[in-house]
């Protein structure tokens, strides 16, 4: 299969069978995750493995986080977290910050959503469903993933990554607008 062809069929998969996903599975993504293109080579990602009972204290963390944003809307809670209580494998990635260089930062930022595509095509690869989530239960926005996952000071959550064994197929059409509409030759 082509690269492109394979961009065609990448999908969000984000319903998973209750079935762990091996070790050697999850070091094979961390790894395809190291050969991403990085400014200065300063290999500015990390990753935060979560299974078992840190997904546990994870869904606990988000409990709380969904019942004070949505004190009025127990069915959203509700299935809201169901995503994390399904969810066989959780990695949450990190970028880090250069002090007094936002320059530099974000070039790091771009590094690590590089790493993500390239997870989430190895990902495909090995059988595995995948998606990179920042709204709702990614957490990426709020600052209790960050002090739950214990990261530094000088590193920023870029993406919550939820990863199982498909069990579901996607069937809609992978709609995208032709490339020449978002295209200007100079
Ligand atoms: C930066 C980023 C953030 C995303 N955040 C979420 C999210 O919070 N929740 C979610 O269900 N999907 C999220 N997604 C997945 C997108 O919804 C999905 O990629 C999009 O619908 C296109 O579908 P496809 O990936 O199957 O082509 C995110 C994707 C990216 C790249």
């Amino acid at each position: 299969m082509t690269v492109l062809e394979k961009l065609k069929q990448r999908r969000a998969i984000r319903q998973y069978e209750q079935k762990p996903v091996e070790r050697e599975k999850i070091e094979q993504l961390l790894q395809a995750a190291t050969y991403a293109p990085n400014d200065r080579m300063r290999e500015p990602w990390h990753f935060y493995v979560l299974q078992g009972e840190s997904l546990k204290r994870y869904e606990e963390m988000a409990a709380a986080y969904l019942e004070e944003r949505f004190p009025t809307k127990p069915q959203l809670v509700a299935s809201s977290l169901a995503v994390v209580q399904t969810t066989p494998l959780v990695i949450v990635v990190t970028a880090d910050t250069v002090e007094g260089d936002e320059a530099a930062t974000k070039d790091n930022e771009f590094a690590v959503c590089s790493a993500i595509m390239s997870m989430w095509l190895t990902a495909e690869e090995l059988g595995l469903g995948f998606v990179w989530r920042t709204r709702g239960v990614g957490l990426v926005h709020d600052e209790r993933m960050h002090q739950f996952i214990g990261a530094q000071d000088n590193q920023r959550v870029i993406g919550t990554l939820f990863i199982g064994y498909p069990a579901e197929t996607p069937t809609a059409d992978k709609k995208r607008t032709h490339f020449s509409e978002k295209t200007t030759w100079l």
